[in-house]
């Protein structure tokens, strides 16, 4: 059985206190569920919202750099993720891809660096609206997917979680609908067993992201292969989030 793993991905907003404030009002809101809540704020909240102790949820970045330390002008280290309480760091999304120019090639770097230190890759993978339209959005999942895990060991590759988020549907307001998402996240996971063999593919969770709300998640979380979402602006707002989290 795969934990469903639900993620806020809160990209460029929030300062230090408004995370603080978020972050209470979800550890104070949240039942005992069997999801999995992961938080990603910017680097700059992350050592206050590891000072507040959070139980209900866990913290990711939203980056990070392939290299332990060293002259890498602005850039994060997951030995830096670590001593702030990150367990999950998201990789490869769509906007670093095109406005920071990240290829596949990075994004496996990364994400074998980030399973080196023990931190759980969101490896984000995802076709734009012409490869959609031109018929290509297995085609892109695919090679999105064996470009991202070159370098992860077999033993490993339980720990990486999937993100499939399709590009036209990220801030549009716009879904996927359920079964189409469950289509192409069981191509992502038939990738994967090609890899690393059905009984870990069937072990790596891979989650939907693109205007997932609380009036849509259930219809995500129902899909035989869907084992999540990767949520972003309704993660922004208290009330919307824990909807999300405790769908019914
Ligand atoms: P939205 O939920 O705002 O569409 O963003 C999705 C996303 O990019 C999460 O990483």
């Amino acid at each position: 059985m795969r934990t469903p793993i639900i993620a806020g991905n809160w990209k460029m907003n929030k300062t230090v206190s408004q995370a603080v404030e978020l972050c209470r009002k979800l550890e104070s809101a949240l039942q005992d569920s069997p999801v999995e809540v992961v938080v990603c704020p910017p680097f700059t909240a992350l050592s206050a919202v590891f000072a507040l102790g959070l139980t209900k949820v866990k913290l990711g970045a939203q980056n990070m750099y392939h290299a332990d330390k060293g002259a890498y002008t602005g850039e994060i280290s997951p030995v830096m993720l670590k001593d702030v309480g990150c367990q999950y760091v998201i990789l490869g999304h769509s906007e670093r891809r095109q406005y920071f120019k990240e290829d596949d090639e990075l994004v496996a770097a990364k994400a074998a660096k980030a399973l080196e230190y023990g931190i759980k890759p969101i490896i984000c993978v995802g076709e734009s609206i012409d490869q959609r339209r031109a018929g290509q959005t297995a085609e892109v999942v695919v090679s999105q997917t064996k470009g991202a895990l070159a370098k992860v060991q077999p033993d490993q590759v339980t720990d990486v979680v999937i993100a499939y988020e399709p590009i036209w549907a990220i801030g549009t307001g716009e879904t996927s609908t359920g079964d189409d998402a469950n289509e192409v996240i069981g191509t992502i996971r038939a990738t994967i067993a090609e890899l690393f063999g059905e009984e870990k593919a069937g072990q790596v969770r891979i989650q939907y992201g693109g205007s997932v709300k609380p009036e849509n998640i259930s219809e995500f979380m129902n899909q035989p292969e869907i084992d999540g979402a990767l949520v972003g602006g309704a993660s922004l707002a208290a009330d919307d989030f824990i909807n999300i989290v405790q769908y019914k």
